[in-house]
């Protein structure tokens, strides 16, 4: 039995299905709202409107809960590797091994890009940011595979996203080193996506790589850092209809190519309140730069007339611990010495979450650390410079994108993004 809500506008009374999923809030079904009373609603900034209906990824803001495809990220951060929440995440079920040995081998051989993609970052300035050259990038792929354009079957469909999952990495790599001026390093099928990403972002000129004491006296790239690494690409992977996602459905809707989709995913992403947070959270670490500090930033992020805010607290859906921030944190904690991570920056940052935590203004308002509060310090430690954390953030999200983008081509139903406004001109 449907639930009905009841609308009372003038003297006439209006009847809106309320419609329930499998977990979280119901909605409430207004599709013919504009049809039936001439009239708009009203939500800038989505903070209570539902965009679409979508089974990969779950949020529980009040209690700080995400899954994929049902599955806890807890459970999926520490017992599974990424490519293997890549596959769930695209395919709705977890690998067997045989599955996942050809999913990672298909990758492998994927990762390579045309020479012509490669020339591309010849163009860019010394300077250029790595988001604006990886969106460019991306977005010239579909000169490479225009034929996507009348993607229609599976088959091509898992093909698109295995290729652009791949690639990402490769294109991130180059996108560094052309920003310093070095050679860039093409794929090693040898190695597994992240450890593989690490040596395209490392190896000297012709792939050499040297062991070094510590944790690399045993392989030129440790386990512990792809291991690392590989957590923060899960922990990345998807977030339900954040503002890239948004993005790239809002582009899939007028039948536009993926790859412009993503692209557009990449751009939306980069903004300091969105995926770039986590540069101008080490930024932000370093300006403050002594614990002494810490009162006089945290006092500026309160004043409403002072633009600063604190970057890495606060977002719409979380009103508790982000719950991938907490898995960061674990992180930080386990691999503090192993590592070598800047103890300074991270005494800065316990401070400003200690006091932030149990300061009205925060508590008032639920703002909490999130994901990108943590990332930076384990990043930085990784070798990884500020300017590619957003880059990383893309090579972890990317999957998510390409997943909302087929559960979207998949919806017979799915109307092209045309929202309204509430005219104030002349
Ligand atoms: C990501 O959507 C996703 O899922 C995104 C993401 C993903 O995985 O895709 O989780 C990734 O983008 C994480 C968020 C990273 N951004 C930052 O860390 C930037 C700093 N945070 C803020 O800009 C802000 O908290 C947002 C953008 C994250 C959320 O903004 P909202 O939900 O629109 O909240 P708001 O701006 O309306 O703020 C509510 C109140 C305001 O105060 P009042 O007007 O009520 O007095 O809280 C204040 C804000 O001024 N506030 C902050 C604050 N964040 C909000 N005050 C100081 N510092 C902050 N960080």
């Amino acid at each position: 039995m449907t639930e009905n809500a009841t609308i009372k506008i003038g003297d006439k009374t209006y009847k809106y299905p309320i419609l329930e999923g499998t977990r979280g809030p119901k909605v409430l079904d207004i599709r013919t709202f504009y049809k039936d009373t001439g009239m708009f609603t009203y939500d800038p900034g989505f903070t209570s409107t539902a965009s679409c209906s979508s089974a990969i990824t779950f949020i529980n803001g009040e209690k700080g809960e995400l899954r994929y495809r049902g599955y806890p990220i807890e459970e999926l951060a520490t017992k599974y590797k990424y490519l293997e929440v890549c596959y769930l995440l695209i395919n709705d079920n977890l690998p067997s091994k045989e599955e996942f040995l050809e999913f990672d081998n298909e990758l492998r051989h994927r990762a390579f890009v045309d020479e012509g993609l490669r020339k591309l970052f010849d163009s860019f300035p010394r300077n250029a940011h790595p988001m604006a050259m990886l969106s460019s990038a991306v977005s010239a792929l579909s000169t490479f595979y225009f034929d996507h354009l009348n993607t229609t079957n599976e088959k091509s469909l898992r093909e698109m996203a295995a290729r652009i999952i791949a690639k990402i990495p490769t294109l991130s790599s180059f996108a560094y080193r052309r920003g310093l001026g070095i050679p860039i390093i093409y794929p090693d099928i040898d190695r597994y996506f992240t450890e593989n990403f690490l040596y395209m972002m490392r190896a000297y000129p012709g792939g050499k790589m040297h062991k070094q004491p510590g944790i690399r006296a045993s392989k030129d790239i440790s386990d512990i850092e792809i291991k690392a690494l590989d957590t923060i690409f899960t922990l990345h992977a998807d977030h339900e209809q954040n503002a890239s996602t948004t993005t790239v459905r809002t582009v899939a809707s007028t039948g536009a190519h993926p790859y412009a989709a993503i692209s557009a995913g990449i751009d939306a992403l980069w903004g300091r309140a969105h995926g770039g947070a986590n540069e101008s959270v080490v930024a932000q670490l370093e300006l403050i730069n002594d614990i002494k500090n810490v009162d006089k930033y945290i006092k500026k992020a309160k004043d409403p007339d002072d633009p600063f805010r604190l970057m890495g607290f606060g977002h719409r859906v979380y009103k508790n611990f982000d719950p991938r921030a907490r898995i960061l944190k674990n992180l930080q904690d386990q691999l503090k010495n192993e590592l070598g991570l800047d103890s300074k920056l991270l005494e800065i940052a316990h401070k400003i979450e200690e006091i932030a935590l149990n300061d009205e203004y925060f508590k008032k308002r639920k703002l909490y650390p999130n994901i990108d509060f943590y990332s930076g310090v384990i990043l930085t430690a990784l070798g990884i410079p500020k300017n590619m954390f957003t880059a990383i953030f893309v090579i972890g999200r990317t999957v998510g994108w390409i997943s909302q983008w087929m559960e979207f081509k998949k919806d017979k139903k799915a109307k092209i993004a045309r929202p309204r406004q509430l005219y104030i001109g002349p």
